[in-house]
């Protein structure tokens, strides 16, 4: 079993707080302390003591933050040297990363992909963040975070990772298309294969070939710009096509680079008219796998379909009509300020009690009528009348 959380040994600044307890780890995830920490469970105490022990939860640390580029929408890198309580992750993971802002009394929750090639258990990693300008979470960790501040994680998770299909002989070919800050899980991927050589079953493929076409906004927005110069430049297989401003995405030019790439793993991650596009080139082919930072088809009406009924939202006494968006943002419309963190339903931070009516799932078309059922509301939506707990 491994040791209580502390500072990496790594770091020199270790506390000897953080040694005196690391040897206490298996006494404090035992049951019987669990039981005497209830209700609020032992890292509740334990993170009084010191930011970074914990018996369960994972945190992490800033180490550092280097800023990418700079404009309007700055990207920073985050290096963080998590809790040993973190378990590692697989290229093309995401992380649940919870913030709270100073002078607001409450913790924000987003979801950021990893940037930086695997980790093991309780190694440092990085996160690679766009400001947006209207968004709180990331205008803060870019803008104004400072290194030695601590931070709450979720374990790493997602199935966007680099597993080739099994139908591909692994030293064949690989193809990533990115856009904007969907960068990210691919930069993982592409980090992973390069530290590991193309390694399967222990044999490294020299032959292998990945093709890595990027659209940014412009090469001032470009991220990771000297890295990808560096991975062009060398003889490593990877072929790393950059594409600005209205370069924007064609079936055509990708033929040309890929002549088969329906039958090429392809991992897309990128705005929703990129995805659109992309999507669009590969028809049914089964080698496309994508991954979201934002919904991209809202299926809340059928085709041809008009909703009809009114969603009444309980608690505040507020009521409109159906329209086919989220019920996140039908409440947002009216004024009011649900819990959100992802918009994605992938952390369950804006989960109410749908107490009667029929719903939706927007993401992939279910309908249910169960009543006092706890829905997502931001990838929810009403199919006729229906009551939230809001
Ligand atoms: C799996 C996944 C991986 C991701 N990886 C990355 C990554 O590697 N790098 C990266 O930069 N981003 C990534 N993201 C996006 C990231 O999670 C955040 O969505 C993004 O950083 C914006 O968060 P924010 O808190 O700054 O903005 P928010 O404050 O959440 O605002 C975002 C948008 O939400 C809407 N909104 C918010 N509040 C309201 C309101 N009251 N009324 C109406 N509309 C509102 C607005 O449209 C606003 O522009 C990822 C997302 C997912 C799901
Ligand atoms: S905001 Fe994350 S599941 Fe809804």
């Amino acid at each position: 079993m491994s040791a209580l959380i502390s500072e990496p040994a790594a770091l020199p600044t270790r506390p000897v707080s953080a040694r005196l307890a690391a040897p206490l780890g298996p006494l404090l995830r035992s049951r019987l302390v669990g039981a005497l920490a209830s209700p609020h469970g032992v890292d509740r105490y334990l993170e009084r003591f010191h930011p970074m022990w914990a018996a369960h939860d994972v945190r992490a640390r800033i180490v550092s933050i280097h800023r990418e580029t700079e404009g309007d929408a700055p990207v920073a890198t985050l290096t963080l040297q998590p809790t040993s309580t973190w378990r590692g992750h697989r290229a093309g993971q995401h992380v649940l990363v919870g913030v709270e802002i100073p002078g607001v009394a409450k913790r924000y929750t987003r979801a950021f992909s990893i940037s930086s090639a695997a980790s093991g258990k309780g190694e440092s990693f990085t996160l690679t963040i766009r400001a947006h300008d209207e968004g709180q979470v990331s205008s803060y960790l870019v803008r104004a975070a400072e290194a030695g501040q601590v931070i709450h994680l979720s374990q790493a998770q997602g199935e966007f990772t680099l597993v080739e299909s099994p139908a591909t002989p692994t030293i064949s070919r690989s193809l990533f298309i990115t856009g904007g800050s969907g960068i990210t899980p691919a930069m993982s991927m592409i980090r992973t294969l390069l530290r590991d050589g193309y390694q399967r079953n222990g044999v490294a493929h020299a032959g292998r070939k990945v093709t890595f076409l990027h659209f940014a906004r412009s090469a001032e927005d470009q991220i990771f710009a000297a890295e990808l110069a560096a991975i062009a430049e060398a003889d490593n297989g990877i072929d790393v096509h950059l594409r600005y401003g209205d370069q924007v995405f064609s079936e055509f030019e990708l033929r040309r680079l890929v002549p088969d790439y329906k039958e090429t793993d392809t991992w897309l991650c990128g705005p929703p008219g990129l995805v659109e596009l992309v999507k669009a080139a590969y028809g049914d082919s089964t080698r496309l796998r994508m991954e979201f930072f934002k919904p991209v088809v809202a299926r809340a009406a059928r085709p041809g379909e008009e909703i009809e009924g009114d969603v009444a939202f309980t608690r505040s006494g507020k009521t409109v009509a159906a329209s086919g968006a989220s019920l996140l943002e039908q409440a947002e419309e009216l004024g009011l300020k649900p819990e959100f963190g992802c918009r994605m339903g992938i952390c369950f931070s804006c989960t109410r009690t749908k107490t009667a009516g029929t719903v939706r799932n927007i993401l992939t078309g279910e309908e249910s009528a169960v009543p006092d059922e706890e829905v997502r509301i931001c990838v929810t939506a009403a199919a006729g009348d229906c009551h939230i707990d809001l």
